[in-house]
């Protein structure tokens, strides 16, 4: 082959070579993986799921996940019944089998914070375990008193050689979806949208004064079953996490418990994804 021709050829093969190594990420990216927004309970996952299209449900033990497509985004909804075992395995069964770009987790509390009223939405700025104590010593038939409880314990901690980690760990909402939250914030006509903390536990407080402590000394703005425990796991996996928590009820300040919530924060938490994805899309273009 004659020099010239030789030359020509290897550019053009060269050309070829990072046209195909280029290509490749960009036309698998422009696939976005799933959003996964979980509700513990059938009034806080249903009325997501029957908004899908195309919905297939997979069921794995005792989770459902409904996957489909919302507005043209993919989106799976996850229901992981309640408490914080419940909801961590549902975490980690999602993010292993569909990688998804993100989790929100959903659904009513009780109110810690008496300015906040039944049908505010509090947007999980952070989240925190409220039911990881190390408790003071106290002898046989000296009691318990919850109150007394000062010291927080870490189950997450940096030291994992330190069998008594004290400390209170919160874990912060994604700035992505918090932004994509205030962004769709006017369209919600029920009640606020504030930032605040989520405090989670396996426990229904109804003591006045227990409440006022975790507002106290966690800044707790709502109380309910799940999302601190969703956003450890979603921390040790890397993926982007947020708390959207409605107020179902608020006993300091009176406010009764109302059903019609749960459905209420499923068309807020949507809306969020939406946003959140259109996003997410526009920085593929
Ligand atoms: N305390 C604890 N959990 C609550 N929930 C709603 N209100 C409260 C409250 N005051 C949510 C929990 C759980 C179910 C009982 O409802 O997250 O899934």
């Amino acid at each position: 082959m004659p020099m010239k021709h030789y030359f020509i050829s290897l550019f053009i093969g060269c050309s070829l070579l990072t046209t195909v190594v280029h290509a490749q990420p960009v036309a698998l990216n422009k696939q976005l993986q799933p959003i996964v927004i979980q509700g513990a309970l059938p009034v806080e996952s249903e009325r997501m799921a029957a908004k899908l299209s195309h919905a297939k449900v997979e069921t794995v033990a005792g989770w459902t996940f409904w996957k489909g497509s919302y507005q043209g985004y993919p989106v799976i909804i996850s229901k992981t019944r309640m408490g914080m075992s419940n909801s961590a395995a549902a975490t980690a069964i999602a993010i292993e089998r569909y990688q998804p770009i993100a989790i929100i987790n959903q659904g009513t509390s009780g109110g810690h914070d008496p300015q906040l009223k039944v049908y505010d939405i509090v947007l999980g700025a952070y989240s925190t375990n409220i039911s990881a104590f190390k408790t003071p010593n106290k002898a046989l038939g000296e009691g318990s008193n919850a109150l007394q409880w000062t010291q927080a314990f870490d189950v997450l901690p940096e030291d994992e050689f330190d069998p008594e980690p004290i400390a209170q760990r919160k874990f912060a909402g994604d700035q992505g979806l918090l932004v994509a939250a205030h962004q769709v914030k006017p369209n919600y006509r029920k009640g606020r949208v504030v930032e605040g903390t989520i405090g989670s536990a396996d426990t229904w407080n109804n003591e006045l004064d227990r409440i006022a402590f975790f507002h106290k000394t966690y800044n707790t703005s709502v109380e309910e079953m799940e999302a601190a425990s969703v956003a450890q796991i979603a921390s040790q996996y890397k993926v982007p996490f947020l708390g959207i928590r409605i107020l179902s009820n608020n006993i300091t300040n009176g406010g009764a418990y109302d059903a019609g919530t749960g459905e209420a924060c499923q068309d807020f938490a949507l809306d969020v994804a939406v946003e959140y994805m259109k996003s997410k899309s526009a920085a593929l273009r």
